[in-house]
């Protein structure tokens, strides 16, 4: 059984259809911890009711990023995780706690990266004049939104849409990508290897 960590600051849909995903599918893993950097992250009553650890480091408690991201590693290593997933976590984070999850922590991104990284991402895609939008997961690297993609999904941006339209057409699929490309890894038909992604699918 591989442990998963899945980190939160909101809502936690993308957490939640990971949890039900693992549950339904029967992968061989187990949500270890829902962890969440906001004590009020919405998500967090869904991974209690479901039985899954819960833990909240809240960032406002620290006054440097590296005393936050030194007490969320030590809090997120106490479930011995082979996989930390980053679902709607809203936190930079420095480059010794990218480092120490190397290989084994991924991040979905709403957007068809390398296209609009960064915050507002409908909003980008409407103002560019986007025909196109979607949801990327990929492994977590030093630079923000950039490292080696595992997996993406695209929308028709439609005449009309709102950001918050084509955000909700979007999360309709990353609710189907995350929990595919999660599961591909807990199966070890992904990894990294120096950089390079090595996907097997059988
Ligand atoms: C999602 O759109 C995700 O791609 C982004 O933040 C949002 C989080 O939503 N990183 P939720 O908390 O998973 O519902």
């Amino acid at each position: 059984m591989k442990n998963i960590v899945i980190l939160i600051s909101g809502r936690g849909s993308n957490m939640e259809a990971i949890v039900r995903a693992a549950q339904a599918e029967k992968w061989p893993a187990r949500i270890a911890a829902v962890i969440a950097n906001k004590p009020d992250a919405g998500g967090l009553a869904f991974a209690a009711q479901h039985g899954i650890p819960t833990a909240v480091v809240s960032n406002k408690e620290f006054s440097t990023r590296e005393a936050f991201d030194a007490e969320l590693q030590k809090t997120i290593d106490k479930f011995a995780p082979d996989l930390v997933v980053l679902a709607g976590f809203m936190r930079i984070l420095t480059a010794g706690f990218v480092e120490h999850y190397a290989g084994r922590m991924l991040n979905i991104h709403p957007s068809l990266l390398p296209k609009f990284p960064g915050l507002h991402t409908h909003e980008q895609a409407l103002e560019a004049g986007e025909t196109e939008h979607g949801a990327t997961v990929h492994f977590v690297t030093a630079q923000l939104d950039h490292g080696p993609v595992l997996g993406q999904v695209a929308v028709p941006v439609l005449p009309g849409d709102t950001p918050d339209s084509l955000a909700a057409r979007v999360l309709v699929e990353e609710h189907k990508l995350y929990p595919r490309v999660v599961r591909q890894f807990v199966e070890g038909h992904v990894g990294i290897n120096e950089g390079v992604v090595r996907i097997n699918e059988h």
